[in-house]
């Protein structure tokens, strides 16, 4: 493995951002063999790292946990009869890990993916609340009491959907886009919502799961483990 500056290795493990890690760095918290560490000294996983004297190594039983910005045309589960592009194939581990519920395979953005089963329990069945909000593309101008109608519920499969939450970003006659948040997860609920009230959506990117906002620095495509407090809001849901 090619050695990357410190900052760049100890972000990539999901200890904190780079700009953190410089801090920490200044602040002649980090050690790399002994010595107090410099920024900008390049390290590999061969170098013994400690931060506030605890070794960064990892045990083999740890939990890996990466936010994944899903792009269209690919799968959110880790086997396929079809050959289909999946969200597991994206990201690089020799950890056996599994998408955290599931996204359309035309829906783009927010998707965890981990080896953390209990977590998995926390975010698909939350103690409370916890709404997902989509930025959503739709054909025609939506009007507000369309929109209030989407909020307080629809019908779908005999079934109401539950209060929603959303907000008109730009309105033209051929188009609207908006932030539209659920709370439940029914299948292709977004799509169908929207279509129930005569409005085809185009183009579908999930943006939050909860307090948990994809980082809009990553491409489509990309991901990066989630930060330490990432990870203990997922456990507090
Ligand atoms: N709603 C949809 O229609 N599709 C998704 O992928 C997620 C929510």
């Amino acid at each position: 493995m090619e050695k990357v500056r410190i900052n760049k290795f100890l972000a990539n493990l999901g200890i904190d951002s780079r700009r953190a890690i410089d801090q920490m760095i200044e602040q002649g918290r980090i050690t790399v063999n002994g010595k107090m560490a410099e920024s900008g000294i390049k390290v590999d996983s061969n170098d013994e790292i400690f931060i506030d004297g605890k070794s960064i190594k990892k045990d083999k039983s740890e939990k890996v946990y990466f936010m994944l910005n899903k792009p269209q045309k690919v799968l959110s589960a880790v086997k396929d009869d079809r050959g289909r592009k999946l969200v597991v194939d994206l990201i690089k581990t020799d950890e056996r890990i599994f998408p955290i519920g599931r996204l359309d395979y035309d829906t783009e953005g927010l998707i965890i993916l981990t080896n953390d089963g209990e977590i998995y329990n926390r975010v698909i069945h939350p103690r409370g609340e916890v709404y997902k909000t989509y930025y959503v593309e739709v054909i025609g101008t939506v009007s507000l009491s369309t929109l209030n109608k989407l909020k307080k519920g629809v019908l779908l499969d005999d079934k109401m959907t539950l209060p929603a939450r959303g907000k008109i970003i730009s309105s033209t006659p051929q188009f609207t886009t908006l932030n539209f948040s659920i709370k439940e997860g029914r299948n292709r609920q977004v799509r169908r919502m929207f279509e129930s009230v005569g409005h085809k959506v185009t183009f579908l990117k999930r943006i939050a799961i909860g307090d948990l906002v994809l980082d809009e620095k990553l491409k489509t495509g990309s991901y990066r483990p989630l930060r330490k407090k990432e990870v203990n809001y997922l456990n507090s849901l």
